[in-house]
């Protein structure tokens, strides 16, 4: 069950009578327990409860009690032995009156009447596999009036298919934008009397509803009119009631889908709500998953929470006002400055979405306002901060016009906490027609021309607030002075995941500008012209981006380019999880960067521990891999900068997959023509050296093919690879390989042994899973291999040390590592090694091979499970790292972060003699 349907499940259970035998069930229904699972739970069979409820193992434990005992009973729960037992995630105690639960791990608590409990559903979501975010569990408004909205959308889709085909869509994304307007306005006094939209739409509509597009369109009409017009374009008297809004909202058609009875239902459900709670940064981000036909359903699953927002904003900007507000102390001059300099802050965001970051960041202004107001004694005082100055560019209609409506919301929600109800409402209507936020490609359009920095464009009062893209930005701005920021969570896409139409916008942005920008992640174009706008003006730049942009060959291709024009990352929080409300919550890795062209001071955040808590550094200078060292970039050698034996590629068969087999059916080959057995070698991939499982490969060299061809079971496969390089007709280097179709196209081998490396794992591991594998065997192109290699090599590839610059210079697939032999093993800085250094580093490789023995057969994948290895094992990597550390600085490296700027260092150093 998706959010959605769990809510509607929800609100169900809550309007049916109490039954304190049945209410366990029905609840573990509503959360998507099938009829099945019930019935066990019912029988007993799987019903674990030691006080008489209903516990399901790894979910929760309800218990119905007498009345008055709800309290207590819930201190039951959370004590009985059952519930440890079962590893209960919930605790629930109810009598009916009253409702109390609490989420075991986090131990957060839910207490209410029972009749509201269902306003507390998204505290419940873990039930159904849905993790949320805290904000979610705490505005469960957001959800509710999403989860009904989308109904309705559905149902009127359903019963008008023509409202739901393309041309007619973004009609309908306008209707839903006017009714989320109308029940805001009804519950908030902005129109006279209490649920005046939804009581008029109930009472002037047929019983069969017939009429109901007709009475909203009537009531939408009004809405369009100025009051002394009213009469002359007769406007009826039941919808003369509703006030002009004007503000193009209700410009244009006021056609509406038609209603059926459920329709109407639905939205008279929708308007049951108390819309005073709505919050428009979460509301904003959920509801434009409505218009969305993939999302549907998921409730926003791409929602960004308030925390992660400001982990933006903060250090873009507000941190500093902060700072300001808090020296200007009760100085009535500084403050009146401080006030004016904010009012002309402007921030834009160009893939603002439903505007979740502008709005947090008018809100976040508008407190300080109020805070400077306050202490200036002029509370109360009309804000000087025009909502104008939150400008936003993004590709899709309907969220444009949420992001428009989600600022109007807060514009209110702000005067009415700081000005009061009366004045606010004096203030809202009619609303402007000024358009600023831009529906269009910011990768097409000119961002100094949506938010001129400065000065006065051409006024433009649009005739409708959903007007036709290249016209909306002409909004007059008298800005002199003012500072701008840029800020925003625009859309990653690495470069073999672009659409064509994505290709095409990153060569208009990039071309001729940034060498190799094919590589580029999509997100780039906004980096790009972001630093290009901040160039011209007084401006800085904060971007939630992919983390991918800092890591391996992006970053000297992005980052060069970037420093070469004069920009400097002034902040930057590293790779952290960004966790939102996706029903599998795998959560991708971001970090976040700041840059500018002036000169400030530098934060370095990075998030990590138990509890997530985020430690701060003042860096001297953040590089392009976010790392307090010089500006370096590391590009892909073909030998080794230190004195190191040379690592290669593994051997790539080359459209012969042929040539490589399960060992089964190498058994079996043997059986029928033991003659191929002296053909036949063990043969590593990535994984089957992390789970020591060869598989076997035919290895047929020049001298000995022709002996090879004397077998039969040989030769067939050698066909088939011979016909299938063939047929790569443009592959010149398949061509040829098809006349030798016993080899791969690599035939690297060692003579005794070789270190073999492979090239994807797991980051969650603490070390590179390296191997020693002995001559007889072979690698794929998914390791690498240092042949008849010295064994202190060994050493290197496992230390800490490696691990932390492999880390940081290549890339990352996911979460996973991809190894380079260009760009990791090749670029690694090592000082001289001595003699002396090299056996003692020996002497620690073979003890970690001695350590790893003695847990055998356990697997290189059973050895290295994060937080698992044994701690002999462990105890050994501490030998090695310790061992090589005294080699790099006479002493253990305090952590990653110390390993990294020593090693960028000597990177910097080496390379500038080799240059020199
Ligand atoms: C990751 S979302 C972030 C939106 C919002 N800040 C949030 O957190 O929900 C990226 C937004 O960029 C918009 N977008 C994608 N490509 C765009 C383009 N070329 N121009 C403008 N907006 C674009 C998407 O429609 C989406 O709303």
């Amino acid at each position: 069950m998706n959010a959605v349907e769990i809510e509607q499940a929800i609100s169900e259970l809550a309007e049916q009578p109490f039954d304190s035998v049945e209410f366990p069930f029905q609840f573990l229904q509503a959360f998507g327990n099938k009829e099945t699972t019930l019935k066990k739970l019912r029988t007993g069979n799987t019903n674990k409860s030691d006080l008489g409820g209903v516990l399901q193992a790894n979910n929760i434990h309800i218990v119905v009690c007498a009345e008055g005992e709800v309290s207590s009973t819930l201190e039951s729960i959370k004590n009985s032995l059952a519930t440890k037992k079962a590893k209960a995630k919930y605790a629930l105690a109810t009598d009916g009156v009253m409702f109390e639960a609490e989420e075991l791990s986090s131990e957060e608590q839910v207490a209410c009447e029972f009749d509201q409990f269902h306003d507390h559903f998204g505290f419940f979501l873990g039930l159904a596999g849905i993790s949320t975010v805290k904000a979610i569990r705490e505005n469960s408004f957001d959800v509710k009036a999403t989860s009904r909205l989308d109904r309705l959308y559905v149902q009127l889709l359903k019963e008008n298919p023509e409202w739901a085909a393309s041309e007619r869509r973004e009609e309908m994304n306008h209707f839903m934008a006017r009714l989320i307007f109308c029940f805001f306005s009804e519950d908030t006094s902005i129109f006279a009397g209490d649920d005046l939209f939804t009581n008029t739409v109930n009472q002037m509509s047929e019983r069969d509803s017939s009429n109901t597009h007709d009475v909203i369109g009537e009531i939408f009409r009004a809405m369009n009119t100025p009051i002394a017009e009213r009469n002359e374009v007769e406007i009826t008297r039941w919808a003369d009631r509703f006030p002009y809004v004007n503000g193009g909202l209700f410009a244009g058609s006021t056609e509406c889908p038609k209603f059926s009875k459920i329709a109407k239902a639905y939205l008279l459900k929708v308007g049951q709500l108390d819309w005073t709670k709505i919050n428009p940064d979460i509301f904003g981000s959920m509801i434009q998953a409505v218009a969305d036909d993939e999302e549907r359903g998921e409730l926003g699953m791409h929602y960004t929470s308030v925390p992660n927002i400001l982990k933006v904003l903060n250090p873009l900007f507000l941190d500093e006002l902060r700072e300001s507000l808090e020296e200007a102390g009760d100085n009535a001059r500084k403050l009146l400055n401080l006030r004016k300099r904010i009012s002309k802050i402007r921030v834009f965001d160009p893939a603002c979405g439903s505007g979740n970051f502008l709005v947090i960041a008018y809100k976040e202004l508008r407190q300080i306002e109020n805070e400077v107001n306050e202490r200036r004694e002029e509370n109360g005082r009309k804000s000087e901060i025009p909502l104008t100055n939150f400008r936003g560019i993004e590709i899709r209609g309907f969220s444009a016009e949420i992001a428009r409506l989600a600022l109007i919301i807060a514009e209110y929600q702000c005067d009415v906490e700081y000005l009061g109800q009366k004045e606010a409402l004096i203030e809202f209507l009619p609303l402007s027609s000024e358009n600023w936020i831009t529906c269009g490609n910011a990768l097409r359009l000119d961002w100094l021309s949506v938010c001129p920095p400065t000065g006065t464009g051409v006024k433009h009062v649009a005739e409708d607030l959903f007007e036709e893209t290249h016209e909306q930005f002409e909004v007059d701005f008298e800005n002199e002075g003012g500072e701008t920021f840029i800020c925003g969570n625009p859309p990653f896409s690495g470069y073999n995941k672009q659409t064509p139409e994505q290709k095409a916008d990153m060569a208009i942005v990039l071309e001729g500008k940034i060498q190799r920008w094919g590589k580029l992640d999509y997100v780039s174009c906004w980096l790009y012209l972001a630093a290009s706008y901040c160039q011209k003006n007084r401006s800085k730049s904060a971007f939630v981006t992919t983390n991918s942009i800092f890591q391996g060959t992006q970053v000297p291709i992005l980052w060069d380019s970037l420093f070469q024009s004069g920009a400097k990352i002034f902040f930057a929080h590293t790779s952290f999880k960004w966790r939102n409300l996706a029903a599998h919550n795998a959560g991708i890795t971001v970090a976040i960067v700041g840059f500018t062209y002036e000169k400030v001071s530098k934060r370095l955040l990075m998030s990590g521990g138990k509890n997530d808590t985020v430690t701060v550094q003042a860096p001297k200078n953040i590089n392009g891999y976010l790392i307090d060292a010089p500006s370096v970039s590391i590009d892909q050698r073909s030998s080794p900068l230190s004195d190191l034996p040379k690592m290669s590629f593994g051997n790539h068969p080359y459209f012969a997959s042929q040539l490589i087999m399960n060992r089964d059916e190498a058994k079996a080959m043997v059986r029928e023509d033991p003659s191929c057995e002296e053909f036949l070698r063990p043969i590593y991939g990535s994984k089957e050296l992390v789970t020591s499982n060869p598989r076997i490969c035919i290895w047929v060299t020049e001298t000995d093919a022709e002996k090879a061809m004397d077998c039969k079971l040989l030769t067939e496969r050698f066909a088939e690879v011979k016909s299938i390089r063939s047929s790569k007709i443009k592959d010149k280097t398949a061509l040829k390989l098809a006349e030798k179709p016993f080899r791969f196209r690599d035939q690297f081998e060692a003579t005794t042994s070789f270190i073999a490396v492979p090239q994807v794992t797991s980051e969650n591991r603490e070390f590179l899973p390296v191997s020693i594998l002995g001559g007889a065997s072979l690698v794929t192109f998914k390791c690498f291999a240092i042949y008849d290699s010295p064994l202190w090599a060994l050493s290197l590839v496992a230390s800490r040390l490696h691990w932390v610059w492999v880390g940081a210079v290549c890339a990352r697939m996911r979460t996973d590592f991809s190894y380079s032999n260009t760009l990791g093993w090749n670029t690694f800085p090592v000082p001289t090694l001595t003699d002396k250094n090299k056996k003692d580093l020996t002497r620690c490789a073979e003890n970690i091979l001695l350590a790893r023995e003695a847990h055998f057969p356990a697997t290189i994948a059973d050895l290295y499970y994060p937080n698992k290895m044994p701690e002999n094992l462990r105890q050994a990597h501490e030998e090695n790292d310790e061992t090589l550390e005294r080699i790099y600085i006479g002493r253990r490296f305090r952590n990653d972060t110390e390993r990294l700027e020593k090693l960028f260092d000597m990177y910097s150093k080496m390379t500038a003699n080799t240059a020199a």
